[in-house]
């Protein structure tokens, strides 16, 4: 019963580690097989315990662990033999069909593999029409669930599955289903890991804040605008692109995030150029990888392009085709977060 219980689980754990509440909110599941909920929102009911009984409930479960670390042998598999363990890497992206935007993966990619020489690392596209585009090509890519199953098929036991968004958007809800359906999934692996994408807390934005101002062009002068392009999403994470604009805009008035498929939209920044009688602006991708929005929505010459507009609107244009996954301060902050995912994997613990 108690092992059940997911909040008194991750309270123990967040104690004893302070680790960030949001990354225990999605991976406390992991500690927890009977907990199937790996919802961020609080579970329900949590609020109305007494702290008396929470700290009885905790002082519980800690004897329990105790006892279940010290009595239980280094032995994964099923009647007392063990299962040779093997650790894999899973990277997680939306995909591309452009060749010339591939540099960003390729780069993420030696990165990952530089960070974690000795674990193989595989690839899952999200996108199904991208799937299908490079399909044609003679190119196959793998679904997350195919990269899961062939992995489980392949004896993987132990797998770090880090997402390369840049929000916990709608890609990464559904990633996290898929995730924790499998984590589920008896005879499977012993443990899964989701890392979190690339904007998760307070102290990501910092990082990533820092990394765009950073990695500025070096012949933008401070009167001229920089212009970042994130996807944008009607999720509710969508947020965290007009906070970003805030926290760089406390460092450099001069630097604006809009998205192509959310809020700031392209006609909002337009204007916020205009009341600040800007002349000349950078046009920088702020996703994974400069594909079909950064060099055509963003760069492109048709007239609904964010160049066409701005030009329209008496601003010079400086378009940057470079998505994030290419700056090495960037994929540091994703390398982070799936080294995390990393620490947490436990070869030992048989779900
Ligand atoms: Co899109």
């Amino acid at each position: 019963m108690c092992l059940a219980d997911g909040d008194g689980f991750s309270e123990i754990f967040m104690d004893k580690w302070d680790i960030p509440g949001s990354f225990f909110k999605r991976s406390g599941d992991f500690f927890s097989p009977g907990n199937r909920n790996v919802s961020l929102k609080p579970h329900a009911g949590t609020e109305n315990r007494t702290m008396k009984n929470r700290t009885l409930k905790n002082l519980l479960c800690t004897a329990l662990l105790v006892t279940v670390f010290i009595s239980t042998p280094c032995l994964a598999g099923h009647h007392g033999k063990e299962t040779p363990s093997k650790k894999g890497i899973l990277l997680v992206a939306f995909g591309t069909s452009m060749p010339e935007a591939q540099g960003a993966f390729a780069n993420i990619e030696a990165q990952v593999r530089k960070s974690f020489p000795d674990v193989p690392v595989h690839w899952a596209y999200t996108s199904t029409i991208i799937r299908k585009k490079l399909a044609a090509q003679g190119k196959q890519l793998d679904s997350v669930e195919m990269a899961l199953a062939r992995m489980m098929d392949q004896g993987f036991t132990d797998v770090a599955v880090q997402s390369l968004h840049t929000i916990l958007g709608e890609e990464y809800d559904d990633l996290e289903k898929t995730v924790s359906a499998f984590r589920h999934m008896s005879g499977g692996f012993h443990s899964l890991v989701l890392g979190n994408p690339l904007l998760t807390s307070q102290d990501d934005m910092d990082r990533v804040c820092r990394a765009v101002l950073e990695n500025i062009p070096k012949e933008r002068t401070s009167k001229d605008a920089v212009v970042l392009m994130g996807h944008g999403s009607p999720h509710p994470s969508n947020a965290f692109y007009a906070a970003m604009m805030f926290h760089l805009q406390r460092k450099d008035p001069n630097v604006f995030v809009g998205t192509v498929e959310g809020s700031p939209d392209i006609e909002d920044i337009s204007a916020m150029l205009k009341e600040k009688n800007i002349k000349k602006a950078f046009l920088v991708p702020f996703m994974s990888v400069a594909g079909d929005h950064a060099r055509n929505d963003m760069a492109g010459d048709e007239e609904d392009s964010w160049k066409s507009i701005l030009t329209k609107a008496g601003v010079t244009c400086v378009p940057v085709l470079k998505g994030t996954a290419e700056y090495d301060n960037m994929a540091a902050i994703w390398i982070g977060h799936l080294k995390l995912a990393m620490d947490h994997l436990n070869p030992h613990m048989k779900h």
